[in-house]
């Protein structure tokens, strides 16, 4: 049979594939490892995987790369990102590193209301040439599937402007770009005082309008999703359940961002409503991870952020996948709390200081992180008909991606059986 490509000898194959779903638990260990392993890609699917002799006398490929003493592995998928923005937060990280507070410094309308301003007055141009490097960046580093939120608008016409650049990125760059509506991010000082007629608009205008754009460019079966950021100085839990049940009514899926600093209250509600994902997690009690446990969301952690921030205090990664949780992790790129564009830096952090073994923190960033995106059954894995994404890695063992760290091992990114 005539394939378009055949990947073959490598030293290992991991498929990262499974039972349909999340891996959750114990099987968060399971990479489906073919050593002497080949991929056969057609028409941008997966073909077949199997031992390099089977599918070298199988297939007659149009095009073949010898990946001798070299791992194989699905494309990253960044569940978490907030790559779109305008500015740095460089002089607020120096004031970090020397005693303040980032929740102090975003009520003092620094934070996230710096990023605003600035991204408020950038031409979207300007956005998008920004954000595309960026996306560069992640890919050549591995990433093949990347969620981008707003959040930096925090008006109607700023937060349209945002989803419009994250549109324009998804049409002009090789990786795969899902976005989410974050306009409840912070209250913009046009509703300090009034936080819940900032909550009225997000639900009565920005929501509606958000998703009939979506709906107006969108002809592929992605979803868009809807997120808030529920945490003292920012949401409440009441305000953050407005947000996400009139997101869910409009199509979007809820996203939370919970637990952060302070344990509010946002994962069971977010659960009752079905969320996707709760991300952070860092506070969260025993008896919202047995919720989590028994819930479809995952569970993304982002210890980038720790990290950045300088704190020693991670989220307990051990305790939720021994609950029974399935754990995902993401960059968080953003200016203020995770100025970070590699995915095996996160996995090199989340295996020293969350103690996820080097598999666990694999298929976190591969099989999970695209169920935190619900295409679960279209990227994340290797398996027979799944879309052609696919890293070749400058190591022989999957174990060097979090082991080394520092370098970029990624060596050949494949996306849809293309090279990029
Ligand atoms: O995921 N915590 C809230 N939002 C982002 C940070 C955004 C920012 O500081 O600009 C996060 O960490
Ligand atoms: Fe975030």
């Amino acid at each position: 049979m005539r394939i378009d490509l055949l990947i073959h000898s490598a030293a290992q194959l991991v498929t990262c594939a499974g039972p349909v779903g999340p891996k959750r638990g114990p099987a968060m260990c399971d990479l489906g490892i073919i050593e002497d392993g080949a991929i056969a890609i057609g028409d941008g699917v997966i073909v077949a995987l199997g031992s390099s002799d089977e599918l070298r006398r199988t297939y007659d490929a149009r095009r073949a790369i010898d990946a001798a003493g070299k791992l194989v592995c699905p494309g990253f998928v960044d569940p978490h990102t907030h790559l779109v923005y305008a500015g740095d937060r460089v002089a607020e990280w120096e004031m970090k590193l020397c005693g303040a507070n980032y929740l102090d410094i975003l009520t003092a309308g620094g934070g996230i209301l710096s990023t605003m301003r600035a991204t408020r007055e950038a031409p979207p141009e300007q956005l998008v040439a920004q954000a595309h490097r960026r996306l560069d960046a992640l890919t050549r580093r591995g990433v093949t599937t990347c969620e981008i939120k707003t959040g930096y608008g925090l008006s109607v016409a700023a937060e349209l402007k945002m989803l419009r650049v994250i549109a324009a990125l998804a049409q002009t760059h090789a990786c795969d770009v899902l976005p989410t509506l974050l306009a409840a991010h912070a209250v913009p000082p046009e509703f300090a005082s009034n936080p819940d007629g900032y909550i009225d608009l997000i639900v009565d205008e920005i929501i509606p309008k958000a998703a009939a754009w979506f709906q107006s460019i969108t002809h592929h079966q992605s979803p868009m999703f809807v997120d808030v950021f529920c945490e003292k100085g920012a949401f409440d839990v009441d305000q953050s359940r407005r947000v996400l049940m009139a997101g869910k009514q409009f199509g979007l899926l809820p996203k939370i961002h919970a637990d952060q600093f302070n344990a509010l209250g946002g994962v069971p509600m977010a659960l009752e409503l079905g969320a996707v994902s709760c991300d952070h997690l860092d506070v969260t009690m025993a008896e919202d991870r047995a919720r989590l446990a028994r819930s479809n969301a995952i569970a993304v952690l982002l210890p980038a952020v720790n990290f950045h921030l300088g704190s020693t205090h991670f989220a307990d990664a051990r305790a939720l996948i021994d609950a029974g949780c399935a754990v995902a992790l993401a960059t968080d790129h953003n200016p203020g709390s995770a100025p970070c564009l590699s995915p095996t830096i996160v996995m090199a952090i989340a295996c020293r200081y969350q103690k996820l073994t080097p598999a666990e923190a694999l298929n976190a960033f591969t099989i999970n992180a695209a169920h935190a995106l619900a295409i679960g059954d279209r990227v994340g894995s290797l398996e027979a008909d799944k879309q052609a994404d696919v890293l070749i890695v400058g190591a022989p063992d999957y174990r060097h991606l979090a082991y080394q760290f520092g370098v970029n091992l990624v060596e050949m990114v494949i996306k849809r059986g293309e090279i990029v």
